[in-house]
Order: structure tokens, then sequence, then C-alpha cells
């Protein structure tokens, strides 16, 4: 492990506040990579029992949670989450309809949700393929509805990073990212081929764990900019900072 107290000299902006606590760990590979996420995973979902009751799990898309999802759904994992008391969630989608090939939703469902005991009513998918804005709304409402003027959201998020600091979809410099009363917004990404749905900087900062999985070395100059230097342009990946919760960074060994 390397702890990481973020002391004065390393904050170079307003965003990794002083002694903020982020938790690294850096993996030879990719499979270690998705297996310690699995086992924070099956660790963080007892205490969320006792907490409420449930286990409410947020995922991300994009390719580097693939594997995770897969050791989730395998044998040896299984049965070590208890998915009758889980809700799944997921920090944001395309707005395509759940069998289209960019769908966050569809790579989740066929990768593990469809290998363990969920019933439907469990899983709340961002329905964005007709109306998207209303879409943002109804899933902002769902969301609220399982976390009650509780001070946390969801009880563990996976999120990715893209090589321009954006994590779910909160782009740099997008309206989205100032955004502190709803839960869900719209947002159209530059040159993207689909709006998204997205949950905001707000919701992300009351999750009691929040796992960023970030693999490949193209990545490593931004992962740097973040937590080597205390994120001093404000890169959304880097403005994730649970204000009650833990935050976990576990990276590829590049
Ligand atoms: C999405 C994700 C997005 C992703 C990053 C990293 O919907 O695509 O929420 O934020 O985590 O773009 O994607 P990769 O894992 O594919 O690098």
């Amino acid at each position: 492990w390397r702890r990481i107290v973020l002391e004065e000299d390393n904050i170079g902006g307003v965003y990794m506040t002083k002694g903020y606590e982020v938790e690294i760990k850096v993996c030879d590979d990719e499979e270690e990579l998705a297996r310690e996420g699995a086992d924070l995973i099956v660790e963080r979902c007892g205490p969320a029992l006792q907490r409420r009751g449930r286990f409410l799990l947020a995922l991300s898309g994009g390719k580097t949670p693939r594997r995770l999802y897969e050791l989730l759904a395998s044998p040896a994992y299984r049965d070590r989450v208890d998915w009758k008391r889980t809700e799944v969630f997921w920090v944001d989608d395309r707005c395509v309809p759940p069998d289209h090939p960019d769908s966050n939703y569809r790579m989740a469902n066929e990768l593990l949700l469809s290998k363990v005991p969920l019933e439907e009513k469990q899983v709340h998918r961002i329905r964005g393929e007709e109306d998207p804005e209303l879409a943002a709304k109804v899933y902002g409402i769902e969301v609220s509805s399982y976390m009650p003027k509780s001070l946390i959201t969801f009880d563990l998020a996976i999120l990715g990073m893209g090589v321009d600091g954006h994590t779910a979809s909160l782009f740099p410099g997008d309206a989205a990212m100032t955004e502190t009363e709803k839960v869900a917004v719209l947002v159209e990404p530059k040159g993207d081929a689909h709006r998204r749905v997205t949950v905001t900087l707000p919701v992300l900062n009351h999750v009691a764990t929040v796992l960023f999985l970030v693999a490949g070395e193209e990545k490593a100059p931004m992962v740097r900019e973040i937590l080597d230097e205390g994120n001093p342009k404000g890169y959304p990946a880097g403005m994730v900072m649970p204000v009650k919760g833990e935050l976990f960074w576990y990276l590829d060994h590049k």
C-alpha cells in the first residue's frame, strides 16, 4: 500500500484538500487490479448491510471494470456478496437502448448481473433511450428514494477515469461539474456519439466507499497530476473526495 495523506506540499490546487487520505494500491497487472477490486467490494458489503440493511452498489462502464465484473460473477466471488440485499445502480450511462453495444447496463448485465441472484427490481437502469431529459429526472428520483436524508448515497461506487480526467460522465469544464442540487443530469460530451445521464459530484462525494480502477500507461500522467500534484486544474476524477467516506485508487503497474 502507498497511503498518501495529502499534505500542503503536494496540494497544488484547491481540490485535494489538506490531510485528505487517499488509499492507493499499485497492482502488478489488470488481473490483480480486478481481484483487489472484487475483494474490496466483498469486504464492504457486510458493513453496508449492517448500516442500512442493503448494499447500494453503483457501477461504471468502460473497459477497465469488465474483468472485475467477470470475477464477481465467478464461483470464487459470486456467493460472497449478498446479492439478495444488493441494489445495483450506475454512475452514468449512454442514452441508448439496453441492448445497444455502447450501453453500460448491457455490459454489466452480460458480465455480471445476469449471472447472480438479482431480481429485476433490484437493478436500477438509466432509461435514457426514450426521453433523456426525463430519464435524468426519473433516475435522480429513483436514486434519492434509496437514500432518504442519509448522508451516505451509494455504499460503494466503482469509478474509472478517462485520459482527460473525466469520471462517470463528468467532463472537464462541463456545466454538470457545478451542479450541486440535482442527483442526476443529462450531458452532451463533445464529439461523443451519445448523450449521457450521469450522477453529479455531490452524489459521488457522499458515497461511503469510492473505488477508482485506473489502468493503462496513457493515463499515468493524469493520475500523477491528480494524486501527486493535488489536481491543480480541478479535473473531475480528482474532485471525488467522499466527505465522510473512503477513497481508493487502484492502479495497474505502469
Ligand atoms: C463510462 C464510464 C467512464 C469510464 C472512463 C474510463 O460510462 O464510460 O463511466 O467514466 O469509467 O471513460 O473508461 P475505460 O475504463 O474504458 O478506460
